[in-house]
């Protein structure tokens, strides 16, 4: 057994510095694995469940293919699909579930619901994403981080525009805290995370040596970055209504290319863990668009397309980090 055998994945202030960065070096060895035809299959016989209550393409498919690698099966409970939270209370799905299952993956609204199933199930439970935190995603975007530059982690400095009160400005924040590395949220100040994450993140920078920069100056944020990075202003979940006041407040804050030339950094990566609004390609983002006059939302479509753009590298990496996940937790 790893030394994260039964543990959960719920959030990353659940974990060391050297864990995190085991589990990076998991995904590193279990990519090249699969890359190179010789991938092991260390969890034949394990069933996983995987709860969603709300939509996802990477996350499910991460989950899906990862354990079809490793030998194992899944069974996806879509939004409407099971008692959970409606008929049955999620505590006593957990124990259901934790009966039938090696492992549950869940994705929804409140942080609370992915707690209380690890609280009961008995088995290993890992978060998909909630309003909080989508540690998942974290362990994808510092790997891309790592294959992309040639600094160590602590070195590496990136910058998140956008809603940052959200799941992804939240991890953002503390996993480089956690890791030491050079963060700047960039937003209105209305936007940042809330106060109690931010002191988290200090607390921990201090042993980390991370640099935690938040400011709603452009030119200062993303001054020497080797990475930027945003997310759609409208979270799923959302009402549409708040469309108006996030792109009245957020549009100066768009990724364009003024932005990445604002680095300084010819080799400046732009990350975004995706879905996103950069093209006229999605309903929701033509009936916005329409509305707004715009033509893309948080990133043009240009820095989207262009050679700076890592995103599907960092898509891909879905799979290999939520695999490392559920190897270091299950084999
Ligand atoms: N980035 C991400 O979590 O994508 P999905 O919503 O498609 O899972
Ligand atoms: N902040 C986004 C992330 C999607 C992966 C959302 O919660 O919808």
């Amino acid at each position: 057994p790893t030394a994260l055998a039964g543990r959960h994945f719920l959030k990353e202030l659940d974990f060391t510095e050297q864990e995190f960065l085991g589990l990076l070096g998991l995904a590193a060895e279990l990519k090249a694995a699969k890359k190179a035809g010789t991938e092991s299959r260390y969890l034949r016989g394990k069933n996983i469940a995987l709860i969603f209550e709300k939509p996802s393409t990477r996350t499910r498919c991460a989950f899906e293919v990862a354990a079809a690698d490793q030998g194992a099966s899944t069974t996806y409970i879509d939004p409407s699909g099971s008692h959970i939270g409606k008929k049955e209370s999620v505590r006593d799905t957990a124990r259901v579930l934790g009966r039938m299952f090696d492992a549950i993956e869940f994705r929804g609204d409140a942080q609370s619901t992915v707690e209380a199933l690890a609280e009961h199930a008995g088995v290993p439970v890992y978060n998909g994403l909630t309003d909080d935190w989508h540690p998942t995603q974290m362990l994808a975007d510092v790997l891309t981080m790592t294959e992309h530059s040639p600094k160590p982690v602590k070195e590496i400095a990136f910058a998140y525009l956008g809603d940052a009160r959200f799941n992804m400005g939240n991890s953002y924040l503390v996993t480089a805290a956690l890791l030491g590395m050079d963060v700047r949220i960039v937003a209105p100040k209305a936007y940042w995370p809330a106060q109690e994450v931010v002191d988290r993140a200090r607390e921990l920078a201090v042993s980390s040596g991370a640099r935690i920069t938040l400011t709603e100056e452009i030119g200062e944020g993303v001054a020497g970055a080797d990475f930027v990075a945003t997310d759609v202003w409208v979270s799923m979940g959302e009402p549409k209504e708040v469309w108006d006041e996030r792109i009245a407040a957020l549009a100066p804050y768009a990724v364009t290319m003024d932005v990445l030339r604002a680095t300084g950094n010819p080799d400046v990566r732009f990350l975004h863990c995706l879905p996103a609004f950069h093209d006229l390609g999605t309903k929701v983002g033509r009936e916005v668009y329409e509305t707004h006059g715009l033509e893309s939302l948080e990133v043009t479509d240009e820095v989207f397309e262009s050679a700076h753009s890592v995103v599907f590298d960092e898509a891909e990496n879905r799979l290999h980090t939520i695999k490392a996940v559920l190897v270091a937790t299950l084999a």
